[in-house]
């Protein structure tokens, strides 16, 4: 993700979420250094996005976000993906994120791909009626690479 990109995915980003991060949110992610990559098709136009924070030996999942009208093709197991394979590269021990109590769709493919809940943070997300819990889910990548090494 250059910041080039920014406009384009604040505007996907306030599409797909009621509660979107905003331009400068996306701004200091940047330049906090964090991981960012947009994923295009062939006409150059960005589908989707991804953010993570590496701290130690644990990537963070910041935000993941698949443009609505192409949600529901794969695209956002491609994203995950993605992730996982980039999270293994760099030796990542776990892959950590928050979801939404709410959005089902999500938790969904995390469960999927492997990831596993390890705990509720109350009131984490505001929402239309005051506050929102979130999930905290996990993959362990140290025990995925222990089964692949065998
Ligand atoms: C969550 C999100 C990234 C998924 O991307 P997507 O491209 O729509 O999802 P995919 O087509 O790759 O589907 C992946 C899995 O999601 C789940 N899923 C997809 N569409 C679904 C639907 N309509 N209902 C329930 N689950 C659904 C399924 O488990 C699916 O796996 P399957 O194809 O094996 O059944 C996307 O919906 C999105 O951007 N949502 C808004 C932003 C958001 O919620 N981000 C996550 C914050 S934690």
């Amino acid at each position: 993700m250059l910041e080039s990109d920014i406009a384009e995915v604040t505007n996907i980003e306030q599409q797909a979420n009621t509660f979107p991060w905003s331009r400068k949110h996306f701004e200091s992610s940047l330049k906090a250094g964090h991981q960012a990559w947009v994923f295009s098709n062939d006409q150059n136009e960005i589908l989707g996005f991804t953010i993570v924070q590496q701290i130690l030996d644990e990537t963070h999942l910041l935000n993941i976000c698949v443009k609505p009208t192409v949600q529901g093709k794969g695209y956002g197991r491609e994203i995950l993906n993605y992730v996982i394979k980039f999270s293994n590269s760099i030796s990542s021990n776990i892959i950590l994120l928050e979801v939404r109590q709410t959005n089902l769709r999500a938790q969904q493919l995390y469960l999927n791909s492997g990831f596993n809940e390890m705990a509720v943070r109350k009131n984490y997300y505001p929402s239309d009626n005051g506050s929102e819990d979130a999930i905290l889910m996990a993959m362990d990548l140290s025990l995925m690479s222990l089964f692949a090494s065998k």
